[in-house]
């Protein structure tokens, strides 16, 4: 699936936190019926059809200076960082360009919405993968399409998904944006100047799926949509948190503080989606950071016990306490109490 021609070794083993592939039961959502929130849907639709970026992603003369400059270590850091975003946006273009062929008929307004948004996630996996070249690296997207698992997921576990994924990832560029252009010595790699407008795009889809979730109360206001609403939060933001963990240096290369970065996006994303969900976490809780920092605990130490190499058995004996830390704290964050929005979805059905 990655084609190198340097001496990185391409094969990494998958684990949770590899982006994933997903598919759903598109004739149940080719039957959803959004007229309750059609309008905001239509005007999310139009814009996406006026294209902002449809000349963004375009390479200029700083791209073509070779980067022999960087030492191994840092090709190393950014070609994982390239790897892992464009996997993630090409992933978005897969399924959202099967939903917009499925919904095609029975529902043409979501199915343009759809595929203006693999439009989208297709330029922004493709500058992903061009900026690859400069390291001497590309990914077989082709490959990837034939031979990925797919993970099934139900339209509404979709929604709730993609809305946050889209969500964090604006905050994330832009974060990483706003913190370049103040300190610009730390911008060793033209991409970064992309993200101002690429995280328009992030933040458009997330709007998009935001109206979805807004023409389907009982994903609102129901108690198990606060269970879902919560526990989708808490997913996006331990997946992120124990991601980031193992690649604080390339935080560090651009000048970031990893767990700073991480809080404030896992701030700024929560805040956001609470014009959305009924729900909120309380990421000010005095035991939130603590325990996000056991579970990072826990995932370092599978780790190092997956690095070891010991016999198979050896090794699940030697895991088991680590996932019983990592699902306790888990069940703690869970158990903290949420913040209730001013949203109140109380429309009747
Ligand atoms: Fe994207
Ligand atoms: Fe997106």
């Amino acid at each position: 699936m990655v084609t190198k021609t340097n001496n990185n070794s391409s094969q990494k083993k998958e684990s949770l936190l590899t982006p994933r592939f997903y598919t759903t039961d598109f004739k149940e959502m080719s039957e959803l019926d959004v007229s309750s929130n059609v309008d905001e849907i239509e005007a999310i639709v139009k814009e996406f059809r006026i294209d902002y970026n449809r000349d963004h992603f375009i390479r200029d003369k700083e791209f073509t200076q070779g980067w022999n400059s960087f030492d191994n270590s840092t090709c190393d850091i950014f070609i994982e960082f390239l790897e892992r975003s464009c996997t993630a946006e090409f992933s978005g273009f897969l399924l959202y360009k099967e939903i917009s062929r499925n919904l095609k008929k029975q529902n043409p307004l979501l199915a343009e919405g759809f595929s203006f948004m693999s439009r989208d996630e297709a330029r922004h996996a493709g500058f992903l993968n061009k900026a690859m070249s400069d390291f001497n690296v590309s990914l077989d997207l082709g490959f990837l399409t034939k031979n990925r698992r797919y993970t099934f997921f139900a339209p509404k576990f979709i929604f709730y998904a993609t809305y946050l994924s889209e969500k964090i990832g604006y905050w994330r560029y832009i974060t990483i944006y706003r913190h370049l252009e103040k300190n610009p010595n730390f911008c060793v790699y033209p991409i970064f100047r992309f993200f101002e407008s690429w995280c328009q795009d992030e933040n458009r889809h997330g709007d998009f799926f935001a109206a979805i979730l807004k023409s389907q109360k009982p994903l609102l206001n129901t108690y198990e949509s606060r269970l879902l609403c919560k526990f989708f939060l808490l997913s996006v933001f331990v997946t992120m948190y124990l991601n980031d963990i193992q690649r604080k240096d390339f935080y560090s290369t651009i000048g970031l503080e990893r767990k700073q970065f991480d809080i404030h996006v896992i701030r700024k994303t929560n805040q956001s989606v609470g014009t959305v969900f009924p729900v909120i976490l309380d990421t000010d809780h005095i035991e939130f950071v603590p325990l996000l920092d056991r579970c990072a605990e826990a995932h370092q130490a599978l780790i190092g016990i997956e690095k070891e190499e010991n016999r198979r058995a050896v090794q699940f004996l030697q895991k088991i306490p680590q996932y019983v830390k990592m699902a306790s704290n888990l069940l703690h964050l869970y158990l903290l109490p949420v913040i209730n929005t001013k949203y109140v979805w109380t429309e009747k059905i």
